[in-house]
């Protein structure tokens, strides 16, 4: 199998190949649009972002995504991919329209916003032409694509019987371009033959692949409500799997057991799986707090409430990580928080990590980040590095202090903090390390690190459960 960053060989079989267009080239749509043109489809980027449209058009990535710039250019190049704001042009080409837009979380409430969809979706069937599907492949409240329907129904020409499907996506960032093209399964929803025939055709390039390279990806074909539903159910079960580790992380803290033997103990066990069990600093991004509240929100409008009211306390487990890592931090150094929570004045923190996870520039809801917001307002001296994020993290939190290279930042440090599991921190060297640092004091964020190789080295280790 091939792997996120290798482009695959185009499948050479020219069966029929839909015009498909992505209105809304955000992460997620704009990894669609490029990876379905490396497919062998005809593709459309629609975003009313200017910007957006011209740094794709000029073959430049906006996000830090491996493989995906190389991808983005040769598509371009081909001819099979384009960029555009011009809506009346998408309108007039595609025969599926897939619905990429952002669903944030409302200001102030649980719920999620729809009012990128509806202004999306209003402003394409008013310029629709010809009979299509428009497919919403963004995260939902389950009811949305019957509303989304009725939007079509009031704005589109009647005699052009468009329909509306949905089908859900999977993409985790930092392996989208993978998740895309090798995705673990298709799950589409539609409400006619001929929409169902028109979504086995779009998804026909992704199995044509998975033949050549002899796998099988299992194909789900449902109705609507389901369909919204296997998106924020997989992130719902995610996110409770990470907060159960962590739960589990703060009794081998007071047991003196280590969830790191834990987690790979329970994980061979296949019914439970090994993935998703890293205790740690808790989950962040752009999906799964969002999702997991937004879910609980909707089963209270549906009176199911009482049914998720589990995960809001998943929810309330993951926030507390970030407490709790300060607190961490501060009894490390020896300052263990009085009343007052700790006061860290005077203590200069080497602080490696600002992403919500390796391998990407997205700081949206990052544990990392907030911790070190955490350490500042316990007045430590915060010294943030991290290879990706640092443009993103230095707008959303300009009171830390931000340098270039690993090396500034563990300079003369009485801690070091190393909460993002990205290459350049989980291969560090304790003995190299310990001749830049003030102190040897260490808080594995990660879990990544052998306690008795720093130990040995003179390092006073932290990790988390362990
Ligand atoms: C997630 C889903 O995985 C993906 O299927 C969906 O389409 C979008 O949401 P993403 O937000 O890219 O993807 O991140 P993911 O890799 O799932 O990680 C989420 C968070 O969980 C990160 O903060 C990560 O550090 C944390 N995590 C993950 C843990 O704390 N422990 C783990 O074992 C795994």
């Amino acid at each position: 199998m091939g792997n996120a960053t290798q482009a695959p060989e185009t499948p050479q079989n020219t069966t029929t190949r839909p015009r498909i267009a992505f209105i809304g080239c955000g992460y997620l749509g704009a990894t669609y649009a490029i990876c379905f043109a490396e497919l062998g489809y005809e593709v459309v980027g629609y975003d009313i972002n200017t910007a957006k449209i011209d740094a794709f058009s000029s073959g430049t990535l906006p996000f830090h995504e491996a493989g995906l710039p190389e991808l983005l250019k040769k598509n371009l190049e081909s001819g099979r991919l384009r960029f555009t704001t011009d809506v009346q042009a998408v309108a007039d080409f595609a025969d599926v329209h897939f619905i990429c837009v952002d669903t944030p979380q409302r200001k102030g409430e649980p719920g999620a916003d729809l009012s990128y969809i509806e202004a999306a979706v209003t402003e394409l069937s008013r310029h629709l032409t010809r009979k299509c599907l428009i497919v919403g492949k963004s995260t939902v409240p389950v009811g949305t694509a019957s509303w989304v329907q009725e939007l079509v129904d009031r704005h589109a020409p009647a005699d052009l019987g468009v329909e509306v499907g949905w089908s859900p996506e999977f993409l985790q960032e930092s392996n989208a371009m993978h998740d895309v093209l090798r995705p673990s399964r298709i799950v589409y929803a539609a409400q006619s033959e001929w929409a169902s025939k028109l979504l086995k055709d779009v998804h026909r390039g992704i199995l044509e692949l998975a033949a050549v390279e002899d796998r099988e990806v299992p194909v789900v074909e449902t109705d609507l409500a389901t369909a919204e539903l296997v998106k924020v159910a997989a992130n719902a079960f995610l996110s409770t799997k990470i907060s159960f580790i962590n739960a589990m992380a703060d009794l081998c803290e007071v047991t003196g057991g280590d969830v790191t033997d834990l987690a790979r103990a329970i994980g061979h066990d296949q019914r439970i799986g090994n993935k998703f069990l890293r205790a740690g600093i808790g989950f962040g991004g752009g999906c799964l707090p969002k999702d997991l509240r937004a879910l609980t929100a909707r089963a209270g409008d549906l009176g199911v409430g009482e049914s998720f009211r589990f995960l809001g306390e998943i929810d309330q487990l993951n926030t507390r990580r970030r407490s709790h890592t300060v607190r961490a931090v501060a009894e490390l150094v020896g300052r263990p928080p009085g009343p007052a929570g700790p006061d860290l004045s005077g203590v200069r923190v080497a602080y490696l990590g600002a992403t919500f996870k390796p391998d990407t520039d997205d700081i949206r809801d990052s544990p990392a980040l907030a911790i070190a917001q955490g350490l500042r307002r316990a007045r430590a001296d915060v010294v943030v590095y991290d290879p990706e994020g640092l443009d993103n993290a230095q707008t959303a939190a300009p009171e830390l202090s931000y340098v270039k290279t690993l090396v500034e930042a563990v300079a003369d440090a009485d801690v070091v903090c190393a909460m993002v599991p990205w290459e350049e921190f989980r291969t560090l060297d304790p003995e190299a390390l310990g001749r830049q640092v003030a102190e040897r004091r260490i808080l594995d964020g990660m879990n990544a690190f052998d306690a008795d190789q720093w130990t040995a080295h003179g390092w006073t280790y932290r990790g988390i459960g362990r």
